[in-house]
């Protein structure tokens, strides 16, 4: 049985993976290092520390404790700029049927964000209410592709992470999905999201019934 979908917040609920990924590259511009579309796909799902250390590796560039915490502070500024104008028309199309629709099966909806701004994001989207649980990021030891944000989910609804399903767009999510022995979903391209259980284009796509009769097959 499904007890719960647990959802990641960037780029599966709304578009701010997009804002995540402009923020960044003024970061890398003024670093004179290049950050391309490519660059951001594996900083997906990635935490803010971990994703400032992949752009300054790439740049082969080594910074001190204060210039990294200036950097990141400044990284997280633009963002919060940029989330500023976040409002509940930002919703990805399908996520609202997709609620309701689990609501009506007596399924948990969770949230399993890497963003410390993950709180603000679903409230400017109004769609707090929705939630049996939101994980805390800052609360867990292991970032993404570790499991620990999923389990502590799945904790915080009291079920079993073998009975959760994840929904990721990102490869280092889906990793830690499948991490914490939970059925994954992507959203997005199934080239990139290779080890996803059931991959859909977008939200609008996604249908419960459909990732339901896969889940229950892969688990007979
Ligand atoms: C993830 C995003 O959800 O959160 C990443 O996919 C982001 O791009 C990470 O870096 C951390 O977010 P924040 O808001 O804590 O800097
Ligand atoms: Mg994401």
């Amino acid at each position: 049985t499904t007890d719960a979908v647990i959802f990641d917040l960037d780029g599966v609920l709304t578009d701010t993976a997009e804002l995540h990924f402009i923020a960044w590259q003024a970061i890398a511009n003024k670093l004179n290092i290049t950050f391309d579309k490519e660059d951001n796909e594996k900083l997906k799902g990635v935490d803010r520390e971990n994703s400032l250390k992949y752009i300054l590796a790439k740049g082969n560039l080594a910074v001190g404790t204060a210039k990294f915490e200036q950097l990141l502070k400044e990284k997280n500024d633009q963002y919060l700029t940029l989330i500023n104008e976040v409002n509940p028309s930002h919703l990805f199309d399908g996520v609202l049927s997709c609620f309701a629709a689990l609501k009506k099966s007596n399924v948990k909806i969770g949230l399993a964000s890497a963003s410390k701004n993950a709180s603000l994001v679903i409230s400017k989207l109004g769609i707090e209410h929705l939630f049996d649980f939101i994980g805390d990021a800052a609360s867990v030891a292991n970032s993404k592709p570790a499991p620990d944000i999923f389990l502590s989910v799945a904790h915080g609804l009291n079920v079993l992470p073998k009975n959760c399903i994840g929904v990721e767009d990102a490869v280092a999510g889906v990793r830690a999905i499948k991490s914490a022995n939970m059925f994954a979903v992507g959203i997005g391209d199934n080239q990139i999201l290779t080890q996803a259980d059931l991959v859909f284009p977008s939200m609008s796509e996604f249908d419960f019934n459909q990732v339901e009769t896969a889940f229950l097959l892969s688990a007979t």
